[in-house]
């Protein structure tokens, strides 16, 4: 009986939050975090809303330590809001390669450029005005707000979806926008509400810790969890049950073959790729869709010298790119056919000490690493 209850609470579409919950769970996790959550982070200890909103865009979908390198660099390069709005998007891309999500990084130095142009150099002050400017969605907003302000405002990214379901026993599916919607009204209602300047950072900067490091996936550490004795997900002995969600992004792969055009002084031609589209704005070898195409392409005289390198598959989140590389020998001087120009003149040919300041996509950075010039 106690099962088929149990079962019932987990699938409920709305659950209430229990007095217990609501009045316990932010105390909770706020004093876990001080004891055990990441408190060191180079993010961390600010209140510059430029240093935190930079940070948690290199931190959607990208782990702390991949991280930490970029947003030292970053840093480094651009100190203010100021610098990386005046800099170039070759630059910006430049320093993101390797980071993936292109878009990103196209976002940012936008959201940079607008933050200078309308808000005179400063970022708002509040989660519903920062979720006005390119690239800042409503939970980078909160925890912009929340970490800078103190303001009471709730995240609810990947993470954290993971951390309430389970604790609220939310088996409602996620993918549908009302269930989502119901979970961000839960998130809101379980926020402290005291003390906020203080609490609040630490209590988004918790959760966040909680869903990376405890309330993980598939093997979530329960016995170590401050609010174990508050998760129905545990009561009902199936936590990694949840969140559910049912549409899921089907993989997919894509062959694309890539032309190594390069000159005896070992310059290759590249060109910047359109947006929108895999690796928009960046640097590229030629892309075509099959080797046919590429030959296609290549003037018959070229065709002889026309070399296969070995193939590789390069993994996106939801495609595998299967690539095909062919390097072709130009002669000193001798100019990119026509045919092969992309339409808005963006190549040219670039010798390898200008490759570092370019953004390059990973995989061809690594590709044009392999030294070919014996
Ligand atoms: N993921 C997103 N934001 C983060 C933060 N501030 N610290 C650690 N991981 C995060």
């Amino acid at each position: 009986m106690a099962a088929v209850l149990t079962v019932r609470r987990t699938q409920d579409k709305k659950p209430a939050l229990r007095p217990t919950v609501l009045s316990a769970f932010s105390g909770e996790i706020v004093c876990w975090q001080k004891s055990h959550g990441r408190n060191s982070l180079p993010w961390q200890n600010t209140r510059d809303p430029y240093l935190v909103w930079l940070s948690e865009i290199m931190l959607q979908q990208t782990q702390v330590s991949t991280v930490l390198d970029y947003f030292a660099r970053f840093v480094q390069r651009f100190p203010t809001v100021s610098a990386l709005a005046a800099a170039s998007q070759d630059e910006v891309l430049a320093l993101w390669s390797g980071l993936g999500y292109y878009s990103r990084a196209r976002n940012l130095h936008h959201c940079a450029q607008v933050v200078m142009a309308l808000h005179a150099g400063q970022f708002p002050g509040s989660a519903e005005q920062l979720q006005s400017l390119p690239g800042i969605g409503r939970s980078t907003a909160a925890a912009i707000a929340s970490f800078c302000f103190g303001e009471r405002v709730a995240i609810l990214d990947g993470n954290v979806k993971r951390v309430l379901a389970r604790v609220l026993g939310y088996g409602a599916d996620l993918a549908q926008s009302a269930n989502e919607r119901a979970l961000w009204d839960q998130a809101t209602a379980l926020l402290p509400d005291q003390d906020l300047p203080d609490t609040m950072p630490r209590y988004t900067q918790g959760l966040m810790d909680l869903g990376s490091t405890i309330c993980t996936l598939r093997q979530p550490k329960c016995l170590l969890c401050p609010v174990q004795t508050l998760c129905r997900g545990l009561a009902a002995g199936d936590p990694v049950s949840l969140p559910v969600k049912t549409r899921k992004l089907k993989r997919s792969a894509q062959a694309l073959s890539l032309l190594w055009a390069q000159q005896p002084d070992g310059s290759v031609w590249l060109e910047k790729r359109p947006v929108p589209g895999i690796w928009g704005g960046l640097y590229c070898l030629p892309v075509f869709e099959s080797d046919d195409a590429l030959k296609d392409k290549l003037p018959s005289p070229l065709h002889a010298r026309l070399v296969p390198l070995p193939r590789f598959v390069h993994v996106l989140t939801h495609k595998d790119l299967h690539l095909s590389p062919w390097i072709a020998g130009f002669r000193a001087g001798q100019a990119m056919p026509k045919a092969l120009q992309p339409g808005l003149g963006g190549g040219a040919w670039f010798g390898p000490a200008a490759w570092p300041a370019l953004g390059l996509p990973a995989p061809i950075r690594k590709l044009l690493a392999q030294d070919r010039s014996a």
